[in-house]
């Protein structure tokens, strides 16, 4: 049986699809024993739906898969970091300077721990981007406006009880769409095909877009695949069934009239 509890995920995730979970309803509905993500990102999708009886969790980027390992298995140590700290410049600069000097060995709950740190510190919860309020905290927004310790540990215990079970992986995507499985269902959100690389510390060239496409195309599993709408994605997928969303909004700078419905389903369910 499934089980119902939705939480929220502590990361802000660049594209997270938090804010857009009623229009992935009906596919996520689709009757299914295992659940898989091959780029899972922040988790949104996972956290914000029911959960099936097999899950399976995957991202290339270490930062991700370590930060939900550890969520899962540590989760009150990692509130213990997250309660006992306010983002300051001077921390956040330290990080950095860290992230540089290979001589600096850190453990998997002090790597979770920092990844939270720029993720609620950086803008737009961007890995390699600047601090809110930039470094010279100018702005009326400063380094610790999105830093709540006691909402923060709040999701991370939720989601910790959510992960249990869970499984979590490190792999490319291939793996991942190419296991085979009983009755799966693949939520699939990969880096945006145009803009991913400025988002994204691990992005997609356009080869592993057309691979991503013809795993998909050979696949037995359930699918839905959300990407932006350009002329290239629509030729990648011009095998299969395209729905336009209405009204969709990108979460990247979603303020701009000029990103409202610029994304696609591409699926290979029929609702
Ligand atoms: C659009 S984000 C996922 C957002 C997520 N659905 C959410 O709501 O938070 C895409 C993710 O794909 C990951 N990724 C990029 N290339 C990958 C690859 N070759 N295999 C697996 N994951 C990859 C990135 O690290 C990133 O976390």
């Amino acid at each position: 049986m499934a089980q119902k509890e939705k939480v929220k995920s502590p990361l802000r995730f660049p594209g997270s699809k938090s804010k857009v979970l009623k229009k992935l309803q009906p596919f996520l509905n689709t009757p299914h024993i295992e659940y898989r993500e091959p780029f899972v990102g922040g988790g949104a999708i996972f956290f914000g739906k029911a959960k099936a009886q097999e899950n399976w969790l995957n991202d290339k980027d270490f930062n991700i898969s370590n930060f939900l390992e550890v969520m899962k298995n540590d989760a009150e140590n990692l509130c213990k970091l997250v309660s006992r700290t306010t983002p300051t410049i001077e921390t956040w600069l330290k990080y950095r300077l860290d992230n540089i000097n290979e001589e600096i060995e850190l453990s998997s709950l002090e790597k979770a721990f920092r990844f939270l740190f720029f993720n609620r510190s950086n803008y737009s919860g961007i890995y390699n981007a600047n601090p809110i309020g930039g470094i010279n905290q100018l702005s009326q927004y400063k380094i610790d406006c999105r830093w709540n310790p006691k909402l923060l540990c709040s999701r991370i215990l939720h989601c910790s009880k959510k992960l249990e079970r869970v499984r979590i992986t490190n792999f490319d995507f291939r793996e991942v769409i190419t296991r085979n499985g009983e009755n799966v269902f693949m939520m699939i959100d990969p880096p945006y095909y145009h803009k991913g690389s400025s988002l994204y510390p691990v992005f997609m060239t356009n080869e592993e877009h057309v691979e991503l496409s013809n795993l998909l195309r050979q696949s037995e599993h359930s699918f839905l695949l959300t990407i932006d709408d350009c002329e290239e994605v629509r030729d990648i997928y011009n095998w299969a069934n395209i729905i336009i969303p209405e009204n969709w909004h990108y979460t990247v700078n979603s303020k701009k009239k000029d990103n409202l419905g610029k994304e696609l389903f591409v699926t290979n369910i029929i609702i």
